[in-house]
């Protein structure tokens, strides 16, 4: 691959590169700081005909294997006003912008709409693939549009929210268009009279017990951060994905079964025949809490998490996660997906 201005590296370690800190090799890496650079490095990689992945902060990534092919690290920065007034504010934001510090400059603009998700790690660009969600808020609901380069054309679109098809850590660009953009850019809507959504139970009883009643955006984005500080361990001392896996959605038929010998399973009505259940009760209650082989093992904290207490493989965690999955199914004969992409 020529040079050029492009900032490329042979034969990377991509531990620090994704948030589970596994080792694992990239052939090549490229830094990817402007739309220039995106698009020659796409005609390269297709000259070429190599793999390649668009990686982020790497925090919804789990390398299982070296990869073989070109990594594009997305590093595009920039945060436009496109229009402002008295009730809102649209704002443009760059794929490679750091989505945590997004929430904190908007809270701290007085700018509401994604206070719930404060503390996802990962890039602004990686926010639409499963429409990140926590606390009652998914992006959907202020996401305006995203900007995406074509690959096969080579040219920018937009796609509408509407568009984007979003669902439940679902959108378009996971399914239909999987592997065939690259985001560069959203556009949000955030509110300028904001009443912040505190129905969430953990949000909420937390709330009322520092006394809060009508909290402003600033005490909703600070207690989210409270409650998820308590129970998810921070990447940059335990390496971990977030959930590992999605919560099912069940037939009701079968959620009333189970509800007959756990009196206690949890469940949320989606329609009037599908019930979500946390995976996270279903790991908890099948005894794998805590549990450890080597260094992989499930949060002592949080089901849902698989860890890397320092030197697990990501085939370790994969094989975890599988016998996880089996279990699962066994026991509840619920079959759990997973939210981690796999590499
Ligand atoms: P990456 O992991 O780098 O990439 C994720 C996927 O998106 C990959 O398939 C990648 O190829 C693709 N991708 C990335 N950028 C682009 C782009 N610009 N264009 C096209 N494709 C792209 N998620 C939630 O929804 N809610 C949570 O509450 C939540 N909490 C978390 C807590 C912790 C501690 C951790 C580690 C993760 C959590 N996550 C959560 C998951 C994760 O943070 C999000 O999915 C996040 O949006 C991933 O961003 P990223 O930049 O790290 O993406
Ligand atoms: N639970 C247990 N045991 C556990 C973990 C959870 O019984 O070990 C029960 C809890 O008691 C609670 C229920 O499961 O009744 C839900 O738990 P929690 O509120 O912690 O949320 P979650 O369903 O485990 C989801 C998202 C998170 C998001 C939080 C807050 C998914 C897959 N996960 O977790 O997103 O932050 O809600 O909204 O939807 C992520 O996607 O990576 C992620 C962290």
């Amino acid at each position: 691959m020529p040079e050029q201005n492009l900032r490329i590296s042979k034969n990377v370690d991509l531990s620090s590169f994704a948030t589970m800190h596994v080792s694992a090799k990239a052939k090549t890496l490229i830094e990817i700081d402007s739309l220039e650079d995106l698009i020659q490095a796409l005609h390269e990689i297709k000259r070429e005909e190599a793999n390649f992945l668009i990686l982020g902060g790497g925090s919804n990534v789990l390398f299982v294997n070296d990869f073989d092919g070109v990594i594009l690290n997305i590093n595009l920065r920039g945060i436009e006003i496109l229009e402002e007034t008295d009730e809102q504010v649209l704002l443009k934001v760059a794929a490679g912008e750091n989505w945590h510090e997004l929430v904190l400059y908007c809270v701290s603009n007085g700018w509401g709409g994604i206070e719930n998700l404060a503390l996802i790690p990962g890039k602004v660009g990686a926010a639409p693939i499963q429409n990140i969600g926590a606390y009652g808020v998914e992006l959907s609901q202020v996401l305006v549009d995203v900007e995406a380069l074509m690959i096969e054309s080579m040219t920018l679109e937009t796609f509408s929210n509407e568009e984007c098809k979003f669902g439940y850590r679902e959108s378009i660009f996971k399914s239909d268009l999987k592997g065939k953009t690259v985001i560069t850019s959203i556009t949000i809507a955030l509110s300028k009279n904001h009443t912040p959504n505190t129905e969430y139970g953990a949000l909420k009883s937390l709330l009322s017990a520092k006394g809060i009643e009508n909290p402003t955006i600033k005490d909703v984005c600070d207690t989210v951060i409270e409650v998820r500080e308590s129970k998810l361990p921070d990447p940059s001392e335990l390496g971990n994905n977030g959930s590992f896996f999605k919560n099912p959605v069940i037939d009701v038929f079968l959620f009333n079964e189970l509800k007959k010998k756990y009196k206690d399973l949890p469940g949320y009505p989606v329609t009037e025949h599908l019930v979500k259940v946390p995976a996270g009760w279903l790991i908890d209650t099948a005894g794998w809490k805590g549990y450890r082989k080597g260094d992989a093992g499930v949060h002592e904290k949080q089901a849902l998490v698989l860890v890397n207490y320092g030197n697990a493989s990501g085939a370790q965690i994969y094989k975890l996660s599988e016998a996880i999955k089996q279990d699962i199914h066994q026991k509840f004969g619920i079959e759990l997906e997973r939210e981690v992409n796999i590499v």
